[in-house]
């Protein structure tokens, strides 16, 4: 018999299917046993009462253990107060592995335990809500990409100069030189734009970041649109398309993952466009109104951050950095020079910056004077600067970072629980 995945149980209503699955939890009382059975898509109920299987059946059920890895053959039947609306009288269970004691109980654990158990931690519940929206995300994002005519251009790992700041590089050996792990796939896709018109890459990026915080990986995932002859204002309504997109696809698709999550769902179902806007120096207005310290050309923190975003009910676009805390290649404002054609979105509720891009420094001159003020090795970057001599055009582009953007949309406290395997200052383990 082909086995069906928890899923789609309710084509099969009436019908005796089999699953392969896993012990999620046995629950007993002296006459039924209920049987909690995952399948990687989703968790089902299966009830054998004493009186509907054979007596050896029941004993063989009686001795399992939590996570053993069981075949299990019933009837689907609908039930409005099962979670999936769904249950499964059970007929017989084939019994592939009797899982030695599970180190994951149902009590409450600490989050390094977790963290180290992560290979296990990603089967429960919650993991796998999260991680099923990821993906979704993830897929989401290069659909609506493709749709406005973006094609996938890869950008390579392993690279010999920075993109985002020298003091976040992870090095590594490179045969007789020395190669760094890509921060940003930016400068390669700025290549593409100019073979392909619009591309976007979606690679890991890794920062040596320092710092221990609720929104920092040292490798993460990033989706990085890149086109020629694109501006400010363009740049910043396909960001605000892509968000929407997405949110709008997991609302749609991922309503058993959200509700598993608790999430609530209003203020995701507010995310429509346009999504306000400010510009940094009325940023530092609001700052100061609440009572915080900044110097205009100071960089935000997850703090002000938070602040500015709490305003507003949706994402908002926070323009018109000052050129001192943005990367090198950012395209000054012609009319206010110290300002750059940056825009970042910050999510709401706390999550902070999810999107960061604008405009690039299309012109030659310009770029060179950047690149010496960074201390940045001009021979690295001598094909970077080829783009601004033949042919070179007004582009732009963003990144958006997928972890923070789960982050956000699963309601969760710490990206760590975004990804499968997590990468932080301290963690390289699993
Ligand atoms: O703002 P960032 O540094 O921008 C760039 O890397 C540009 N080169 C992108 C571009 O224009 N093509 O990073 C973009 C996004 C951030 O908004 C955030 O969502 C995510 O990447 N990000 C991180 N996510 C998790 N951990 C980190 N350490 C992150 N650093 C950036
Ligand atoms: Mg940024």
């Amino acid at each position: 018999m082909a086995s069906v995945p928890i899923e789609r149980l309710a084509e099969h209503a009436g019908e005796t299917v089999e699953i392969d699955g896993w012990l999620y939890n046995l629950r007993s009382s002296g006459a039924i046993h209920f049987l909690l059975v995952r399948d990687g898509t989703g968790i089902v109920q299966a009830v054998a009462a004493r009186a509907d299987v054979p007596p050896e059946v029941f004993a063989r059920i009686g001795a399992l253990t939590q996570e053993s890895s069981v075949v299990v053959r019933g009837v689907v039947r609908e039930d409005r107060r099962a979670p999936g609306g769904y249950e499964l009288s059970l007929r017989d269970v084939r019994v592939v592995q009797v899982a030695a004691p599970y180190p994951i109980t149902p009590k409450e654990h600490g989050i390094e335990f977790l963290m180290d158990h992560r290979h296990l931690w990603l089967r429960s519940s919650r993991q796998w809500a999260i991680l099923r929206i990821r993906s979704d995300v993830e897929r989401a994002m290069c659909e609506y990409l493709d749709t406005q005519g973006y094609i996938r251009m890869d950008t390579p790992i392993l690279t010999p100069a920075a993109c985002e700041g020298t003091a976040t590089l992870f090095e590594t050996p490179y045969f007789d030189t020395q190669a760094y792990l890509t921060q940003s796939g930016q400068l390669y896709s700025e290549a593409s734009a100019a073979a392909f018109g619009r591309v976007y890459c979606f690679s890991p990026a890794f920062r040596a970041e320092k710092s221990k915080t609720r929104r920092h990986l040292t490798e993460f995932w990033m989706i990085e649109p890149e086109a020629a002859y694109l501006d400010l204002e363009g740049c910043i309504e396909l960001a605000q398309g892509l968000v929407a997109f997405v949110i709008g696809r997991v609302l749609e698709r991922r309503g058993t993952e959200l509700r598993a999550l608790e999430r609530d769902l209003g203020p995701l179902e507010r995310v429509r466009p346009p999504f306000p806007r400010i510009t940094y120096d009325e940023a530092v207005e609001r700052l100061r109104a609440a009572g915080h310290a900044i110097a205009w050309g100071d960089d935000f923190g997850g703090d002000e951050e938070t602040v500015l975003a709490k305003a507003f009910d949706r994402p908002v676009f926070v323009t018109h950095y000052p050129a001192r805390c943005k990367a090198f290649y950012m395209q000054p404002d012609a009319a206010r020079p110290e300002v750059v054609l940056g825009a970042d979105l910050l999510a709401p509720e706390g999550y902070g910056e999810i999107v960061g891009g604008g405009q690039r420094i299309h012109d030659l001159a310009l770029l060179e004077r950047r690149l010496e003020e960074h201390r940045l090795p001009r021979e690295q970057y001598a094909w970077y600067l080829d783009l601004r001599r033949y042919g070179s055009v007004p582009h732009s582009g963003f990144g958006i970072g997928v972890e923070r953007t789960v982050a956000w949309i699963c309601g969760v406290e710490h990206v760590r629980e975004t990804v499968p395997f997590p990468r932080l200052l301290n963690r390289l383990y699993p």
